[in-house]
């Protein structure tokens, strides 16, 4: 917007600037009938006139006799909306009708010279016609002595100069009885046809003693006609314009061809000053009558000395005027190029300034986004920084948990050993029935105790051997619901000791056997039950569904174990899985458990998730794949519980039947005692 601003003030400039050099306050359209010296000297001195007023420009156009011509410069003129039109009508009758429609138009209008035959006109111009011709008159009249013939050559014959020109003349005459008119030609206002008319008149007059040539050109056609029949000396020749100049009546005078001319004035600078007049509303007569004089060998050397001044003072006019107009172009050319600078200035100006802006803002952006790339690169650092500092932790953590499995592992290893010695003579023990009930009782605890601390030590050397990789999976024959309802058995007791309603449930009349890992299902469901039955409160609800579904086109077993009364936040549900996670301080247990269900279900190619809120308390769903076998019932019977009877060395040793293969009894026995 700013910049529009800008470029809309330097084009008012500039243009301010072009339309100085340009304005026409007025235009002047001029049709000249005629195209000869008269007319020229006419042409030139309105030019020169017109370069004394501002603003005015002038369009010359000659019709060169022609009366349509004419008719189509006056038109031309019209069309181009001149302000004002000078014309010298061709001839009176045909010219009419075309000056008063300019004029009609509204075009002011001055006739110069030659008149129309109507009054609709704006101003005339001119030397008085009839007054001339008479002035001719009355010198024939008197050169003559009053008697003697005159042959009349006149101009053209429907212009009104030829027409008053005539008048006057016949009235001068017609005081002086015997000055006789005996010829009288159309010369056209020309030398040639005057020369042709002159000829004939020349074979039917044998006396001639005056020629009156209506202008200077008539004048010496004739003369040459007389000169050319030897009659020359016989007549004077008069004439009319008495121009100065090569050829023209002044010097004809002088030469003797004529006797004497009248002054015919061209008066082209008035002319225009009439025109202005009358364009800048100035008043002006509607008739300007100028003077004529006579000039023969009397005065003609003198009016050529004037006129040969004039014509110099002219020259040295037009000198200076085109130094004038050398210095206007100049000042012009040179307010072009000042303007033209100034212009450029501005330009360049407004540029600095839009480049200062720029800049400025640039730098600012600059130092902006070095802000933000600055503190982009802080927060990127320090987010690097906690990235490592969270490595760091993490490898951390993970050393520790490492440390802590190790030292779990180490620990569990030292422990066994004992554990099993002291289980052992307290299953002995308990066998006597020497003893009372009361340590009965006390061994009972002391083997319940042993037995919790036994698995605890066997989690945890099975989740080590699970995370070393070294977890056999060993798959057989197995009908999950008859395992299911025999190791509920061992909840009873637990369910009856804390008022907990435990319920089992399967889907009616469907197969569960597949192949599975016993030793390793048995963990997953005592683990769950046992938690189950830990976390709900007395008069709580424990309940197991067994079912199948399918998944994906395999089918699978699945079983819930819920309880109510405990509920798991989201947090803890996301790493209830994870090895050594407790859920709080108060909870007893290694937080191994959950982690070692979770590994074993995945052994099985199985998966594990626990679900819990207020409503409905915790549930553990666990699926298994499906997986058909050969089966032999006998292997389908539900296995004893290994849980209870804690067997830790039976672990590592290798099946009964595989032993039995191999036994050669011709070897030496060797017995490997590992802890
Ligand atoms: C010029 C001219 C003059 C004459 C005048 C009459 O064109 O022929 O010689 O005096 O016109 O209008």
């Amino acid at each position: 917007m700013r910049y529009t601003k800008w470029i809309a003030v330097l084009l008012c400039f500039l243009g301010m600037t072009a339309c100085r050099q340009d304005t026409h306050r007025f235009r002047i359209g001029v049709a000249q009938c005629s195209d000869d010296s008269w007319r020229h000297k006419m042409n030139d001195e309105i030019l020169r006139e017109a370069m004394f007023y501002d603003g005015v420009s002038v369009e010359i156009r000659s019709a060169a006799d022609d009366n349509r011509k004419q008719a189509e410069d006056v038109h031309y003129f019209i069309d181009k909306g001149v302000d004002l039109l000078i014309i010298s009508a061709n001839e009176a009758a045909p010219m009419t009708p075309i000056v008063e429609e300019a004029y009609q138009k509204g075009i002011p209008v001055i006739l110069v010279d030659r008149k129309i035959l109507s009054d609709k006109y704006t101003a005339y111009i001119g030397a008085d016609n009839y007054e001339i011709g008479r002035a001719v008159g009355n010198y024939i009249a008197s050169t003559l002595k009053g008697k003697g013939n005159v042959v009349e050559l006149t101009g053209l014959g429907g212009s009104t100069p030829a027409m008053e020109r005539h008048q006057g003349f016949m009235a001068a005459i017609s005081n002086f009885p015997d000055i006789k008119l005996i010829d009288k030609a159309d010369a056209a206002w020309e030398r040639a046809p005057a020369e042709m008319a002159m000829d004939s008149i020349l074979h039917r007059h044998p006396k001639i003693d005056a020629v009156y040539a209506h202008n200077d050109r008539i004048a010496p056609g004739a003369y040459q006609a007389a000169k050319k029949a030897g009659r020359e000396k016989e007549m004077i020749f008069v004439g009319i314009d008495a121009l100065p100049g090569k050829g023209n009546g002044l010097e004809l005078v002088l030469d003797s061809v004529l006797d004497a001319t009248f002054i015919y004035p061209t008066n082209g600078d008035k002319v225009l000053q009439l025109a202005m007049n009358i364009l800048e509303a100035k008043p002006y007569p509607r008739e300007t009558v100028m003077n004529t004089a006579v000039v023969d060998r009397t005065n003609a050397h003198v009016m050529q000395l004037q006129t040969t001044h004039i014509s110099e003072l002219d020259q040295k006019i037009e000198t200076l005027n085109g130094r004038i107009g050398g210095y206007l172009s100049r000042v012009a050319t040179q307010q072009v190029v000042l303007y033209g600078g100034l212009v450029i200035l501005l330009l360049v100006a407004g540029l600095l300034v839009v480049v200062y802006n720029s800049l400025r803002s640039k730098n600012r952006l600059n130092k902006e986004l070095s802000e933000q790339k600055r503190q982009l690169e802080e927060q990127r650092d320090k987010l690097e920084e906690q990235r490592d500092q969270l490595i760091q932790l993490s490898h951390q953590l993970e050393e520790a948990t490492h440390a802590k499995l190790v030292f779990f592992t180490n620990i569990s290893h030292d422990f066994r050993t004992p554990l099993t010695l002291v289980a052992d003579p307290v299953e002995h023990l308990l066998a006597d029935k020497a003893l009372s009930d009361d340590q009965h009782r006390m061994l009972l605890l002391v083997q319940r105790n042993v037995n919790i601390l036994l698995r605890l030590v066997n989690q945890i050397l099975d989740f080590r051997k699970y995370e070393n990789g070294k977890m056999e999976y060993t798959p057989v024959p197995v009908d999950i619901l008859s395992s299911f309802e025999g190791w509920n058995e061992s909840f009873q007791a637990a369910a009856r000791k804390k008022h907990i309603h435990f319920s089992f449930d399967n889907i009616p009349d469907t197969d569960f056997r597949t192949l599975a890992d016993v030793e390793k299902l048995e963990r997953i469901y005592f683990n769950l039950l046992s938690n189950a039955f830990k976390f709900t409160p007395e008069n709580g609800k424990v309940s197991v569904r067994l079912s199948t579904l399918t998944k994906e086109d395999n089918r699978w077993i699945r079983f819930t174990v819920s309880n109510t009364g405990s509920m798991i936040s989201a947090e803890h549900i996301r790493n209830i899985f994870d090895r050594f996670y407790k859920i709080d301080m108060h909870h007893a247990g290694s937080g191994i458990g959950l982690a070692l269900v979770k590994a074993f279900v995945e052994l099985h190619g199985g998966a594990i998730s626990v679900e819990s809120d207020e409503k409905q308390g915790t549930v553990f769903t666990v699926d298994l794949p499906l997986r058909t076998c050969a089966y032999e019932t006998s292997s389908l019977d539900p296995p004893a519980s290994s849980v209870s009877e804690v067997s830790p060395l039976n672990d590592a040793l290798p099946v009964e039947e595989e032993l039995e293969k191999n036994y050669d009894s011709s070897k030496p026995s060797v017995l490997i005692i590992d802890d």
